[in-house]
């Protein structure tokens, strides 16, 4: 719970209606009228707030700040390092990314600039301390929002000026110290790739250099710490004259930078969800997307986070943008407080007459004031949370399984060449966990540095690469009883990417000896039989042989490799350790795993089978909660069905928030939450 509220309200650009006093005046009426409490200020007023170069005008962001105080709303100030102002590009284009083609980008636009460039840093430093000391200790300001989205502009997000380059090489120095273990690392005698000056290093590009996992991985890690420092110098500015807590906005499933890299600056975790919700009936699979993202979110620091920004209608960048129908706005909503986020913001307030962002969903549209279905959907929102204050103060999720997701990983899975160039690992995690989203059964979304303690049933679905201490790490979990579960082209490179030789670092532990991994076409695809049904083998199925006393669940029916194992099962310790061979269909998956949790003794909060398309989460007292938290934990049932649900079985409950006892069967209405307690 965040200063003792869930924070209701969303990106507010007061600085594109300067002009408008009486529109000012409205924004604070209405956002009284639709139950708003925090407004992020700022994300993008550089322009307004140094209008020259050491020209500062925060007049009106005072004026603003302290008329939203007046209201009671609370405000998260952010820095505006996320555009430019052109007076900078002018004056410094060296301050403007370099593309990996080598050229310079014009000015314009967003996320435009140089982590590295030391006139960027200096710019954007002086106006971050005058905002640290003018509104620093501000009473209705409660969180620093460091730039925007770090990372996100239309490419790789990294900038190869010829600072960066050496910047890098400079890391490369650090990490390797010299050149001989960095050749050897990156397998440098390949196609005479060996390095003999450091100045030969540059980063990965399609006119150069990108035939080298090592290297494309290695120039991804320093991309993440680049703008990882990038964050910090400016937390170090904002915090020169305060205290308060600092957060950045990430994104869903963002390639281009290792969260759990940048998590270490930051205190609170926030991010911007923007599900394609209504691209088809079947609301599930942009419901699972959005519950793994927020479940990420959560597992980074393991605690509350913030949803800092969705749409209260529809975006306007898709190539069609439907409309969130009745009940959606606010499903989606809690969806992310059910999975452990301590507010619903938007973006953004008003919408703006012009450019861009014109005609993305805000709560307020450009007619019609507050006499729209969106602010009716926004202000029911804000009633609703208010009303849950004190039934989630203090409350957390806990789940006791978890799935790896792990950024280096997914770079270099997805940079090797072969067995397949096709693959992605996002929608392999994401069809792993939704077998757990299906059951109710809640999972963090871990990275493999994280500790594997407290949990019971640990997924890894394709994870190809096996950074340092990993093994070990698993050893010791299913050694201590966990369950363990893991797939094809797992653990065949350590963290430069070399492959293993000998042996498989977890064969111990998985019981098998994997020889050769076939990536068919669809004609050779095979087939297997689980529990008696047939489920097909497809993409990726890799060829393993069974170590004495490893259990074969189940062979491969067809081809050369007929009779070769696809579903593993081995005893180490006190545990048991799982072995998928091939690529197969969501109904194996959901099959499969609901032997693991039956195995691992997980359930759902209600203990009972769900039916599709609603899933449910538990919120629980948080053990050493500073205050005083809820008595009870509440459990979130939502219906992502666009027909009601009935649940039966589920013993006696009472709604929390109405009072009602609900007795053996929930009915549910479409596209709706219902939250109970005990
Ligand atoms: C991102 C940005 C916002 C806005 C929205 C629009 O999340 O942070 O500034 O552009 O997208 O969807």
């Amino acid at each position: 719970m965040f200063k003792g509220k869930l924070l209701h309200g969303g990106d507010y650009n007061p600085e594109q209606w300067l002009d408008c006093p009486e529109i000012l005046e409205e924004d604070i009426r209405l956002m009284e009228e639709a139950g708003v409490n925090c407004v992020t200020l700022g994300v993008f007023s550089w322009a307004v707030l140094e209008p020259e170069e050491g020209v500062y005008d925060f007049n009106w962001l005072e004026e603003r700040i302290d008329r939203l105080g007046e209201s009671g709303i609370q405000v998260i100030l952010a820095t505006p390092s996320g555009a430019m102002p052109h007076w900078l590009t002018q004056k410094y284009p060296e301050a403007m990314q370099v593309q990996e083609n080598g050229k310079r980008n014009l000015p314009g636009k967003r996320h435009n600039f140089c982590y590295t460039s030391p006139v960027m840093r200096e710019k954007i430093h002086a106006l971050d301390e005058r905002l640290s000391e003018q509104f620093g200790k501000k009473e209705n300001v409660i969180l620093w929002h460091i730039s925007n989205e770090l990372g996100g502009n239309f490419s790789d997000g990294a900038c190869h000026c010829k600072l960066c380059q050496e910047a890098f090489r400079g890391w490369l120095k650090k990490k390797y110290k010299t050149l001989d273990n960095l050749n050897r690392a990156w397998w440098g005698r390949f196609w005479s790739h060996v390095y003999t000056d450091w100045n030969q290093v540059h980063s990965p590009a399609p006119h150069g250099e990108w035939s080298m996992t090592g290297l494309t991985v290695d120039w991804r890690r320093f991309v993440s710490e680049q703008m990882s420092d990038f964050c910090r110098s400016e937390i170090q500015a904002v915090k020169k004259y305060s205290d308060l807590p600092v957060t950045t906005n990430l994104m869903a499933f963002f390639k281009n930078l290792d969260y759990n890299r940048l998590k270490q600056e930051i205190d609170i975790i926030s991010w911007d969800s923007y599900p394609f919700w209504h691209k088809s009936k079947d609301e599930v699979p942009e419901a699972v997307w959005a519950s793994a993202n927020h479940s990420l979110m959560r597992a980074l620091k393991k605690g509350p986070f913030l949803l800092m920004e969705s749409v209260p209608s529809a975006v306007n960048w898709r190539e069609y943008n439907p409309l969130k129908r009745p009940g959606m706005h606010m499903l989606s909503s809690l969806q992310a407080v059910a999975h452990g986020s301590d507010s619903v913001q938007y973006f953004q307030w008003r919408k703006g007459r012009g450019a861009y962002e014109k005609f993305h969903g805000a709560v307020l549209d450009h007619l019609n004031g507050k006499n729209t279905r969106t602010f009716r959907d926004v202000a029911e929102v804000g009633e609703r949370l208010y009303a849950l204050t004190e039934c989630l103060k203090g409350t957390v999720n806990v789940p006791k399984a978890a799935v790896i997701f792990d950024w280096e990983n997914w770079w270099a899975v997805e940079d090797t060449t072969g067995p397949r160039l096709d693959l992605d690992y996002v929608e392999c995690v994401l069809a792993h966990y939704r077998a757990f989203w299906e059951a109710g059964i809640e999972a963090d979304l871990i990275g493999m540095d994280e500790p594997l303690d407290g949990y019971r049933l640990v997924s890894a679905p394709l994870n190809y690469m096996y950074k340092s201490g990993y093994a070990n790490k698993v050893k010791r979990f299913v050694e201590n009883g966990g369950l363990y579960v893991t797939t094809y082209f797992s653990g065949a490179v350590d963290d430069t990417d070399l492959c293993f030789t000998e042996n498989h670092p977890l064969e111990d532990v998985l019981g098998i000896v994997p020889e050769e991994i076939d990536a068919p076409s669809e004609e050779f695809a095979n087939s297997f039989s689980y529990q008696g049904r047939e489920y097909p083998a497809v993409r990726m199925c890799a060829v393993v042989h069974p170590k004495e006393g490893t259990g074969v669940l189940s062979v491969y029916e067809k081809d050369f490799y007929a009779g070769a194992p696809v579903v593993t099962r081995n005893s180490y310790g006190e545990g048991q350790a799982f072995f998928i061979a091939a690529q197969s269909d969501m109904d194996f998956l959901r099959v499969f795993y609901r032997d693991m949790f039956q195995k691992a003794g997980l359930q759902n909060a209600l203990g009972i089978e769900l039916p599709y398309g609603v899933t449910i989460t538990e919120r629980v007292p948080q053990k050493g909660y500073k205050g005083q938290a809820a008595e009870e934990g509440v459990v979130f049932v939502m219906n992502f069905r666009h027909e009601p649900a009935e649940l039966s079985g589920l013993g006696e409950w009472k709604d929390a928030e109405n009072g009602e006892i609900v007795s053996s069967v929930l009915r549910m209405e479409k596209l709706s939450c219902r939250i109970l307690t005990k």
